[in-house]
């Protein structure tokens, strides 16, 4: 791989090892995906925040990088802690676990990175424009940073990408690359598509089919009104879905997403006829939400996989007043709507922090019950309505999963 003068000092350790290391990184990433050359990114996302996840090795490693002083070069921003960094204690967080997640942060904070944890940073700040090369590691935000704003992103590791936040560069491959975008199957959607829940399941089966290629979405039905905008979360959950079940960074949804009209043009002037074409039917979807349920009445109801949007959070409230629950009438298993301290800090004006926990719920921010230790905390069958957290609470959490829509698992708590 090409490397500038300086660059080259850097990898041969002339401004010490820490940097060194980040730049051995991202070379021999670059050499294994064939890279060129480095390219800058304008922002940088890191995982491997959860003290669930990264353990005490995790955690050596994050105390010798911010002991070194060192600092990242361009705006970063974490993904989901393992618990919530204000209210642990009131949430009954393990004391101990808590204590080392607080040193995680620490070290992060060290380092400039923003601790505002989430894996929704386009929500919150955090957000690339159309073209703009980046280094993300959540598979769910690589997804809607690659495929609804058009960003070009790699699906990072935690090392790699606070490498790159260090270093302010990416190897340039993969999905920075034109010919990594053009789709690899062509998915028709013969199916009713409508809510979040839908979403999930679609993204669930495509996954599995497509495993880490560019699925191009033609949707017989769409009402595009009702997924682009505020709605854009319903993509939100498909995206990560289909990062969760396959390894998909990248997907395009025809009169929708971005650079759909670009890569249809360039698949027409090549070989249509020999991309992969699939039919997604209703009962493929029926078929899935069975295969995603394990459970009937949850102990936890757990919305915002990814993190909520203030329009996830109004749901919730518009259901929570429609169906009288306050102080007197509670709901009957616990709730969690996790989101980023920046959505909860609007939620909190609007007086929907209030209407929710009067009704026995909690906004829970900088987690997910996914990344915290639920399993630990007492809950054993959670409800969700996301494709993605019903795929990894068996395996993440020893969580048996009620799958389903946002009205559908909080009616199941009354
Ligand atoms: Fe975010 Fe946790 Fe889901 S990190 S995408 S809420 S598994």
């Amino acid at each position: 791989m090409f490397l500038t003068k300086e660059e080259e000092k850097i990898y041969n350790g002339e401004y010490g090892e820490i940097l060194e290391t980040c730049m051995n990184l991202l070379v021999s990433l670059g050499d294994i995906y064939g890279a060129e050359k480095l390219i800058p990114i304008s922002s940088a996302q890191v995982s491997g925040v959860s003290y669930k996840t990264i353990g005490e090795k995790g955690l050596e490693f994050l105390k010798d990088m911010s002991n070194s002083n060192i600092k990242v070069s361009v705006p970063t921003t974490l993904n989901p802690a393992g618990m919530d960094l204000d209210k642990y204690v009131e949430l009954g967080f393990p004391k101990e676990f808590a204590k080392k997640q607080l040193e995680v942060i620490e070290c992060f904070k060290k380092m400039s990175i923003e601790i505002g944890c989430t894996c929704t940073p386009y929500l919150s700040g955090n957000v690339p424009i159309f073209g703009s090369h980046i280094s993300w590691a959540e598979s769910s935000a690589v997804s809607y940073a690659n495929s609804i704003i058009g960003a070009r992103t790699n699906r990072e590791g935690g090392p790699s990408a606070l490498a790159s936040a260090i270093l302010g560069k990416t190897p340039y491959y993969g999905y920075h690359l034109d010919e990594n975008r053009i789709p690899t199957h062509i998915i028709e959607v013969d199916a009713e598509i409508t809510k979040l829940s839908d979403y999930g399941a679609l993204g669930s089966i495509v996954g599995k089919i497509v495993k880490n290629g560019v699925p191009y979405f033609k949707f017989k039905k769409l009402d595009i009104d009702d997924v682009s905008s505020y709605k854009s979360y319903k993509l939100k959950g498909l995206g990560a879905s289909l990062a969760a079940s396959g390894g998909v960074a990248l997907y395009h949804v025809e009169n929708i997403t971005p650079e759909a009209k670009i890569v249809m043009g360039k698949i027409e002037e090549s070989n249509y006829k020999e991309i992969e074409k699939i039919t997604i039917t209703d009962d493929d979807i029926k078929n899935e939400y069975e295969s995603l349920n394990s459970a009937e009445c949850p102990d936890l109801i757990c919305i915002g996989c990814p993190h909520c949007s203030l329009e996830e959070i109004t749901e919730v409230v518009d259901f929570i007043l429609k169906n009288n629950l306050n102080k007197n009438n509670r709901f009957k298993c616990d709730l969690w709507i996790c989101t980023s301290i920046h959505i909860k800090s609007i939620a909190d004006r609007m007086g929907y922090t209030d209407i929710i926990e009067n009704a026995g719920g909690k906004i829970v921010c900088d987690t997910c019950m996914v990344v915290a230790p639920v399993e630990d905390m007492g809950y054993k069958n959670i409800a969700t309505n996301s494709g993605k957290a019903a795929k990894y609470l068996p395996n993440f959490c020893n969580s048996n999963v009620i799958y389903g829509d946002t009205i559908d698992i909080l009616k199941k708590g009354i």
